[in-house]
């Protein structure tokens, strides 16, 4: 019984009913509904970005479209070798399928104490249903932690997996400045890539998938996050008002839009909902990397977010006001107590 840990635990006490905490419940009803469709999500290629100047040039209009109609695209041909991010997946899957005893040393539920946290869903409130998943949690900028302090199972490929995911994370926010017309080191000026956390989750197959999800409905409040995924599938997105899978690529890396680019980018770029469902199937597995500004200094001042004002002028007046990165989320958080936009009254 106390051996039982995370959802993963319940599949090995060999629950057959999932318990009522992850129903999803009325007002999620037609979250489970699996109704989508299939659609190309547009695929980036940038294999030849730093060789050619007219190369560059069409991939960063692709950019700046898919950014602005979709707030989601897959980049191919980077330069993350496909073993590592095999490995990576494989190394996450090897964390969470270890010895019930070894993953509770890292189960924690604080995730401001540690930088490196084994968790289930964390609910904004009891009424809010729990999903049906298990992460990882790794705080790996602006300060790594101690490699003795990642799982020895996945130690080397998290810190290879780190290094490269930030070095791939760099092109993209000089790719994402020029397609919004600014100088390529303009959102890293911004520390828009600062902070880095990187999640390695874990959906347990599930014996009743149409009771619950195994992420609800939700924006991310990054300014990027990356997303791998395997080959499960189940990561779908809302585009002009309908849901649609997001097809596994294998050795693609998803750029999504965060909150904080469609604030600093005043709607040039949108941030959009999306959701996993939960399957008969599995374990999928998916390292979301999440590309934050470093937390606001406990003494001096903090930095104030708000439209960029190169991208503002008399037809454009900025759509949010500014505001600190904590009153940033102490708003997200707020507002996904009903699941409406966080952006709505910014
Ligand atoms: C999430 O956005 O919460 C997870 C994305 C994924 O697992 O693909
Ligand atoms: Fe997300």
């Amino acid at each position: 019984e106390d051996s039982k840990v995370g959802v993963r635990g319940l599949i090995e006490s060999g629950v057959t009913k999932i318990p009522r905490m992850f129903h999803s419940g009325k007002l999620d009803a037609n979250e489970t509904q699996a109704t989508a469709y299939d659609s190309n999500v547009p695929i980036v290629d940038i294999r030849d970005i730093k060789s050619s100047t007219t190369f560059r040039a069409k991939v960063i209009e692709n950019i700046r479209r898919a950014c602005h109609e979709w707030g989601i695209f897959q980049v191919i041909n980077h330069e993350i070798p496909v073993s590592i991010l095999d490995g990576m997946i494989d190394g996450i899957r090897l964390f969470h399928e270890q010895d019930a005893k070894v993953r509770k040393e890292f189960y924690c539920r604080d995730l401001v104490k540690k930088k490196v946290l084994y968790h289930s869903s964390v609910r904004a409130n009891t009424n809010q249903a729990a999903n049906w998943r298990d992460t990882l949690t790794m705080l790996v900028a602006p300060h790594p932690p101690k490699p003795e302090e990642i799982p020895e199972i996945c130690r080397d490929i998290v810190i290879e997996f780190s290094r490269k995911i930030m070095e791939l994370g760099f092109t993209i926010f000089e790719l994402l400045s020029e397609a919004l017309g600014l100088n390529p080191s303009y959102l890293k000026e911004l520390d828009c890539a600062e902070g880095l956390y990187i999640l390695g989750h874990y959906y347990p197959p599930c014996p009743e998938p149409e009771l619950t999800m195994g992420a609800t409905k939700h924006t991310d409040s990054t300014f990027m996050t990356l997303i791998l995924q395997d080959q499960h599938g189940g990561l779908q997105f809302l585009h002009q008002n309908q849901w649609v899978n997001v097809l596994p690529v294998h050795g693609a890396i998803i750029v999504n839009i965060g909150d904080l680019l469609q604030l600093i980018t005043n709607d040039k770029f949108i941030s959009i909902y999306h959701r996993v469902l939960s399957k008969k199937t599995g374990p999928r597995i998916s390292i979301a990397s999440f590309f934050v500004n470093a937390q606001d200094p406990v003494e001096g001042t903090p930095k104030v977010y708000g439209p960029i004002k190169e991208l503002l002028s008399e037809e454009n007046p900025a759509i949010y006001r500014k505001a600190t990165i904590k009153e940033f989320l102490a708003k997200y958080f707020a507002k996904s107590l009903n699941g409406s936009s966080q952006l709505g009254s910014f």
